[in-house]
């Protein structure tokens, strides 16, 4: 980094753009094997959210692949810096004020641990998306464990390159036991019993605010 950078504050602090949303932002980091279910557990988990009001997105890496970073290959060394901008991407939204749910393979504990250092304590939850590696493989959502084990596919995570399973993440999901309802129906177990869903009060969003935007809907 360039010595002559300096840190410019911002007028707008994150804890005003968060209580604007009357939410306490958080990141939701949904780990695990290719098909072991991050991207169905983190859509059904933020469209629940959405629907209660509140404002969040979903980062998923295999559509992080086709922009931010799609000058990355699968390599350890790109994989490493895949993490690092999805952990600074996660970082930028939740100082937004959004509540982040990020889906990425993430397979090596020391690139997880680098993005839970972004965060205050209370605000990375780590989602542990668990289902044997027969389990993804049978499923095969995208075809690409068929692929992978033609040698087709070099450096598949679970084939030919490792998955570190998280030792404590805050919320471990088995997929293979559980449907999709009951894993999303953890997280936001989770979520209220750690107070990330105490602040949303609907009635409390200025009336002025509501009216105009039903107004411009209609237009
Ligand atoms: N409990 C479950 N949670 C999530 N996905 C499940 C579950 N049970 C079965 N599945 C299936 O497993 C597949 C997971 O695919 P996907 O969500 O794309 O995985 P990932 O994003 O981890 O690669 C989907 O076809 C989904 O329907
Ligand atoms: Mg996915």
């Amino acid at each position: 980094m360039s010595n002559n950078l300096t840190w410019h504050d911002h007028r707008v602090t994150k804890s005003q753009r968060a209580s604007q949303k009357f939410q306490t932002p958080c990141v939701l980091w949904f780990t695990g094997l290719s098909g072991a279910g991050k991207s169905t557990v983190a859509n059904m988990v933020e469209q629940q959210l959405f629907q209660a009001g509140y404002h969040c997105f979903l980062l998923d890496g295999d559509n992080m692949r086709h922009g931010l970073n799609k000058d990355l290959s699968f390599s350890d060394a790109d994989r490493v810096e895949n993490i690092r901008r999805a952990g600074e991407v996660s970082k930028l939204f939740a100082d937004s004020g959004l509540i982040v749910l990020s889906a990425f393979i993430s397979p090596f504990r020391s690139d997880r641990r680098m993005v839970r250092q972004l965060f205050p304590e209370q605000e990375f939850v780590e989602v542990f998306i668990d289902a044997p590696l027969e389990v993804c493989e049978e499923r095969d959502p995208k075809g690409l464990y068929v692929k992978a084990r033609q040698g087709l596919i070099p450096n598949f995570t679970g084939i030919d390159s490792d998955y570190e399973t998280p030792e404590k993440p805050e919320i471990h999901l088995r997929t293979d036991l559980h449907t999709p309802e009951q894993c999303m129906q953890q997280v936001m177990s989770y979520l209220a019993e750690n107070g990330i869903l105490k602040d949303i009060r609907p009635d409390q969003i200025p009336v002025t605010r509501k009216e105009a935007f039903v107004s411009n809907d209609q237009n």
